[in-house]
């Protein structure tokens, strides 16, 4: 009797094992097609994601138009000089959008300098690799003669040429190449004038040859590089905040931002200020990367481009001024020239300053957002002017509206139903949440109309400790649980179009926003647990979506496990992905209804829950490559205590 019962009970364990842990996955019935835009990017100018980050100048406010002219740069050899040698200038009434000169006044042979310290830490070079310096001056009284030095970060001189300035009264732009003997990651620059004579400097800049696709006046390759390896499906640009500003006057605006850099109104950002623990004065907005360079980034990096415009209202958590209804037409204009911009021929206007730019093919921009994270009856009733004219013109440009900030409360349940009564193209969910939530809400899309509008998850982060904390941590916890919440994305691919992580880049000393997909130095980078599980989607999206059950049921948390299912049809290959968020290594199997052969590949991201990444690990935490031996109709495999995995089969 005693040897039954437990032959029973090995049987039930065995049983119960067998229906807890066999996935069944059925790749004959295709659930959906895998949007091509499923998995994208979301970029701001936060954290100095632009300036002193991906936009390459290295020569922080490289015009003197900051509100304090002089930041970032000082003097030499003393401090001060109020001899008049230096002056900054404003002509405001001259050039609006480029108003501060600095006069060089050198009355006898004197011998003086400005001095760059560079964004943050300092500026960052490289023994051997040429630097691009480019001085935009008039001469007023020709006799000044310019010479240029790079410091290392002790003070020794690593670099330096000379410039043999022309003799024209109007504002030339004249370059030099200076390449440094010795590397450096806190060097500054120094410009030195000499001589008798009167100079107007209007800009000194420095940027590496070794830009993106080598650029002049660029990105920083590796950047763009990690941003590249996502092979992301969309880019969301410019924001975010930044779009909305901290008042009107302040929010971003796309006409502003394209042509020449003297015509390029500097804006002070609204993340100089907002966050209280991490104050940031010197964040202005240059516009450096404006418009024209993020279309063109998206084509580079082949992601379709979304740019987010200004809805007439200023930042609703910060002053949220509201552009009266009769005086909104500037700003619904600036949205209709945007698709000519991006779309337009050259019988067009916009379309034609495209062509001059340098860009004849339309940039073939197919989604606009219009407003970021706005909410409430205002927003509701510009966006339906906004609207109305956007489709009369441009019925093809989907649109994406907003929900506010957050879900489940009275601003999203109100934007929600109001754009669900007027059949919104698209609805832009943000979720910060904690770790917790994110796992338990993977089957949010479950129950969504299938025929209504469809969905961008268009930021979300798992924090590690509370939102606006600046503890935030990019661990693998919160990078599983994002994993877990992914699988409900992807598992709703047929009502959730898009879905981006935000925000995407902070530079490890000048940030004021936490966590973040991918942070940088002025030398090096380093990926997020975060960044390698948004990649295992992205590279893995396939083509068409398939179901995987556990008892029936989708994967969302029974057995600690969250998994979701795709095929390729271009490769011929099934994707399984699967967390685990047991403490315990768990044997998979998995039931198919096809055969597979071969052995199935794929890639691994275990470890520590705490664990994270730096610029001293950069690789700490990082997948790795998995190998599953497979033939006929099943699978077996070993998942690690806290994984995420991608299993990737070739069908037969
Ligand atoms: O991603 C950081 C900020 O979070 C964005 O600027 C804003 O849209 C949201 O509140």
């Amino acid at each position: 009797m005693k040897n039954t019962l437990l032959f029973l009970s090995f049987i039930a364990i065995a049983l119960s094992g067998f229906s807890q842990d066999t996935y069944t996955v059925s790749t004959k019935t295709t659930k959906a097609k895998v949007p091509s835009t499923l998995w994208g990017l979301f970029f701001e100018d936060i954290n100095r994601a632009a300036d002193g980050g991906v936009y390459a100048e290295m020569v922080e406010n490289r015009s003197f138009d900051f509100p304090k002219p002089m930041t970032a740069w000082s003097t030499w050899p003393s401090e001060r000089l109020p001899d008049g040698k230096f002056m900054v200038i404003n002509q405001s009434a001259v050039n609006e959008a480029d108003p501060k000169y600095m006069s060089v006044n050198l009355n006898a042979k004197d011998t003086v300098g400005l001095m760059n310290s560079g964004f943050d830490e300092g500026m960052s070079f490289k023994k051997g690799l040429a630097y691009n310096f480019m001085l935009r001056y008039r001469q007023v009284a020709p006799g000044v003669h310019v010479r240029i030095f790079l410091f290392s970060g002790h003070n020794r001189v690593i670099g330096h040429n000379q410039l043999s300035l022309n003799e024209s009264s109007e504002w030339t732009n004249q370059e030099i190449s200076i390449t440094p003997t010795d590397s450096a990651k806190t060097g500054k620059l120094l410009v030195i004038f000499e001589g008798a004579g009167k100079l107007d400097v209007d800009r000194i800049s420095l940027f590496p040859s070794d830009t993106w696709m080598n650029r002049k006046g660029g990105l920083r390759a590796d950047l763009v590089q990690k941003l590249a390896d996502l092979k992301p499906g969309f880019l969301r640009f410019p924001g975010g905040c930044i779009v909305e500003g901290n008042q009107i006057v302040h929010r971003y605006q796309w006409k502003h931002t394209i042509g020449p850099l003297e015509n390029r109104e500097m804006v002070q950002s609204i993340w100089a200020d907002d966050v209280p623990d991490r104050q940031t004065p010197d964040y202005m907005e240059s516009f450096g990367l404006g418009f024209f360079e993020y279309f063109q980034l998206c084509e580079d990096i082949g992601a379709a481009p979304l740019p987010i415009i200004n809805v007439g209202m200023s930042c609703q958590f910060d002053a949220a001024e509201v552009v009266p209804v009769n005086e909104l037409e500037p700003y619904i204009s600036d949205a209709l020239d945007l698709v000519e911009f991006a779309n337009g021929d050259t019988s067009t206007y916009w379309g034609k300053k495209r062509v001059q730019l340098g860009h004849p093919a339309p940039f073939n921009m197919k989604l606009l957002g219009v407003g970021n994270e706005n909410w409430g009856p205002q927003y509701a009733e510009h966006l339906k002017l906004f609207t109305d004219r956007l489709k009369a013109k441009y019925p093809d440009v989907k649109l994406v509206n907003a929900t506010g900030y957050s879900r489940n409360i009275p601003v999203f349940t109100y934007m929600d139903s109001v754009l669900r009564k007027r059949h919104a193209d698209i609805i832009d969910e943000h979720f910060y949440d904690t770790p917790k939530w994110f796992m338990d809400n993977s089957s949010r899309y479950d129950s969504y109309v299938r025929s209504g509008p469809k969905i961008f998850v268009g930021e979300y982060a798992a924090q590690s400790d509370r939102i606006g904390s600046m503890k935030n941590q990019n661990n693998l916890l919160t990078a599983l649980s994002e994993a877990c919440f992914m699988t409900g994305i992807e598992r709703n691919a047929d009502v959730v179009a898009m879905a981006s992580y935000a925000p995407l880049f902070a530079h490890v000393s000048g940030w004021q926003w936490t966590p973040n997909l991918i942070w940088f130095d002025n030398t090096s980078s380093y990926n997020t647990p975060n960044y390698y599980v948004q990649q295992m989607f992205s590279v893995n999206k396939g083509t068409d979506l398939v179901s995987i059950t556990l008892n029936n049921k989708s994967v969302s948390g029974q057995d600690s496990t969250w998994a979701s299912a795709v095929i390729d049809k271009t490769t011929n290959e099934l994707i399984v992905k699967l967390v685990n968020m047991s403490s315990h290594a768990s044997k998979k199997s998995f039931r198919l209804d096809v055969s597979v052969t071969g052995m199935a590949s794929g890639a691994s991201l275990s470890g520590d829950l705490k664990a994270e990444n730096s610029i001293g690990s950069p690789e700490y935490i990082k997948p790795e490559i998995t190998m599953i031996p497979a033939n006929g109709q099943h699978l077996e495999f070993a998942a690690k205590p806290f994984s995420f995995n991608v299993i990737k089969v070739k069908l037969k």
